[in-house]
């Protein structure tokens, strides 16, 4: 065992600080089989965002942006929860977490059995008109390789929040309100790089929460606000926290 080990420590301070909470980005999706955004892999090396992931390029060329939505629902359609969405939603039962943020909206946290689950870009499962705001569930409207449409003939755009847009105000007053209260955070496969979801980690900070980072990469936030760094694949570090956690009366000592 390594001496100070961090998985350990952060199953330490999981136990002895009441309500964690989670914060999520695409790489806890990794393992499922969806890439990330950012990175050699991701989606936004193949779309430019600027082009592709806009409110004002959806307004021009909805089209064209359906497109690249089309591609991110097909990598979401077959994926299935890994032990990492696994792991968190153990937790949430275990009476150790009490919510996830996620800014992912292929909605695998609530398919792993996460309960209390904020999805602060919002999700690929309804619709909204962009001149009436008349909504629809997205399966009753789209189908794959077209632009859905309205009863009133106008564009549908996926309840997603697209660069430029603002977050849904129940989702960001939730989430700041999980910051400040929350004993721990634990951030989980997010690059932090996108405002205003990399707040979230400096508010929980400011308000005297620990911060525990699982990333295999350092991020903004590694050298700022993270308390415990624990530099591996989510599902193989979450799988572990709970299998600590599991362990009655506590990890124990390090040595
Ligand atoms: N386990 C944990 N972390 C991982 C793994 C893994 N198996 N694989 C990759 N990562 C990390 C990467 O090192 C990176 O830091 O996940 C992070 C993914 O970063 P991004 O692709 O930038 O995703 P995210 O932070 O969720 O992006 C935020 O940007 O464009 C938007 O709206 C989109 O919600 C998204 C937002």
């Amino acid at each position: 065992m390594k001496a100070h080990d961090p998985v350990r420590q952060a199953a330490r301070l999981l136990r002895g600080r009441r309500d964690a909470v989670a914060l999520t980005g695409a790489g806890i999706s990794v393992e499922s089989g969806i890439p990330a955004f950012r990175g050699s892999q991701g989606l936004w090396g193949k779309y430019d965002p600027a082009e592709y992931a806009t409110i004002g390029a959806f307004m021009r060329n909805p089209a064209k942006v359906w497109r690249m939505l089309s591609e991110m629902a097909s990598l979401c359609g077959d994926a299935v929860p890994n032990p990492a969405h696994a792991g968190l939603a153990e937790l949430e039962r275990m009476g150790i977490l009490r919510s996830v943020i996620t800014q992912n909206v292929d909605g695998l946290h609530q398919a792993a059995g996460s309960r209390q689950v904020i999805e602060y870009h919002g999700n690929m499962e309804s619709l909204v008109c962009i001149a009436c705001w008349k909504q629809y569930p997205t399966r009753e409207r789209w189908v794959d390789g077209t632009t859905p449409s309205c009863d009133c003939g106008q564009i549908l755009k996926p309840n997603v929040v697209l660069f430029g847009e603002p977050i849904p105000w129940l989702a960001q007053e939730s989430a700041e309100e999980e910051a400040r209260t929350c004993g721990v955070l634990l951030v989980v496969g997010t690059s932090a790089q996108v405002s205003p979801a990399c707040d979230i980690p400096r508010i929980a900070r400011k308000a005297g929460a620990a911060v525990v980072e699982v990333n295999p990469e350092e991020t903004p936030l590694t050298a700022s606000v993270t308390d415990i760094h624990i530099p591996g694949a989510a599902s193989e570090v979450l799988r572990t926290l709970v299998g600590i956690l599991r362990v009655p009366g506590g990890p124990p000592p390090e040595h």
